[in-house]
């Protein structure tokens, strides 16, 4: 496709645009001045994310199961996949769920692509590389997963959903983009999700104990939801990420001691912590951006402190609205509102 000739603004369908990835996304694509079409089930999405976009005569929300047949009238430019229960939590009560979404949701978005000559943006995940044997992961690395345990549903249906997507490039030539995210965090992240910077942050909130497993030296890399919703949002007009698949997420590096310190800071509360039994997990999980980083370029990234700030900002915002157990808790510091707001 010829970028220079592709037309401004474009159409876009997005799926899962009412969970945390996707709302932020749909934000930041009609700011930009794109016109929006967020199809959801609301499995795990929540249509207040998507409330500042309600009214907006370029957003329009479908609610609806894209493991269906998916029709749209009209011209579609690009397509975003991003419909999937994504927290071990989310895909462990919804296995089924999770997948059919990888793999008739990718099938059928596919086909609206083929359909509508779109371009095609899959939402993919550090989870196809599995239990890594290989530190750094990069992108031609293919991963030790075990396709029949408990988390087979989600990087397997992942997995299936990248072959898929190759298979319509390759045999379709749908234009395509696959995009292996690693942990992100921020705002409209659900508390209660399972993911351990939403559980320091609940418990944090409710004065109890952060939970660490072992003795908290295993570090994680975690990028801010604001730096990575650009980069996405952008990626259509990057000649050079065409039918590309690229790792995407941050470099920086935290240990979970580090981590529980920081989210007690952010939350203004006093850190207490209580050591349970090591897990079977990666003790140092990170990967390569480098091809990321060759193709947009390196953008200073937000600190932990700033991001968990403006997370703790919006936990509690959020929060005291049903109860009153966030009352009596302070912000330190005041932060500049997000650009989605
Ligand atoms: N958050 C991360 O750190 C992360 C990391 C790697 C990959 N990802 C990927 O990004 C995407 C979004 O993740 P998230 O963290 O925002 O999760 P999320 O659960 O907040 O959002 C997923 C959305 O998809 C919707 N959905 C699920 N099945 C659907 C279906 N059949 N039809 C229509 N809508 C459906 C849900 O209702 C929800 O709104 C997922 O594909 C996930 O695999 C996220």
């Amino acid at each position: 496709m010829n970028h220079e000739n592709s037309k401004k603004p474009y159409r876009i369908v997005i799926t899962g645009g009412a969970g945390f990835l996707g709302s932020h996304l749909c934000s930041k694509l009609i700011q930009i001045g794109h016109e929006v079409i967020c199809i959801d089930n609301l499995i795990t999405g929540n249509p207040d994310n998507l409330a500042p976009l309600m009214g907006n005569k370029r957003f329009r929300f479908l609610a609806y199961d894209v493991t269906n047949f998916v029709h749209i009238e009209g011209r579609v430019d690009v397509i975003l996949h991003f419909a999937s229960p994504a927290s071990p939590t989310d895909y462990l009560e919804f296995p089924i769920q999770t997948l059919k979404v990888g793999a008739l949701g990718t099938h059928k978005t596919l086909g609206l692509a083929k359909a509508k000559g779109a371009r095609y943006l899959l939402a993919s995940t550090s989870e196809v590389y599995g239990d890594p044997l290989l530190s750094p992961q990069t992108e031609d690395y293919w991963g030790n997963v075990n396709p029949v345990g408990p988390r087979g549903v989600y990087d397997e249906a992942k997995r299936f959903a990248e072959a898929m997507t190759m298979a319509y490039h390759r045999y379709h030539g749908v234009e395509t983009r696959i995009v292996r995210i690693f942990n992100t965090y921020g705002p409209r992240m659900r508390l209660n999700d399972g993911r351990v910077l939403p559980t320091f942050m609940k418990q944090a909130l409710h004065g109890e104990p952060l939970t660490i497993f072992g003795d908290g030296s295993q570090s994680r890399a975690f990028s801010y939801v604001g730096d990575i919703a650009p980069v996405i949002a952008n990626a259509e007009n990057i000649p050079a990420a065409e039918n590309q698949i690229f790792n995407i997420g941050a470099d920086l590096q935290f240990t979970v001691n580090e981590l529980a310190k920081e989210v007690c800071l952010a939350m203004g509360k006093e850190g207490h912590t209580r050591h349970v039994e090591a897990r079977n997990e990666v003790a140092h999980a990170y990967s390569s951006h480098e091809k990321a980083i060759r193709i947009f370029g390196n953008a200073k990234p937000t600190s932990l402190k700033e991001g968990l700030g403006r997370m703790a900002l919006w936990a509690l915002k959020t929060g005291s609205k049903k109860s009153d157990v966030f009352g009596n808790i302070e912000i330190r510091e005041k932060l500049p509102p997000l650009w989605l707001e």
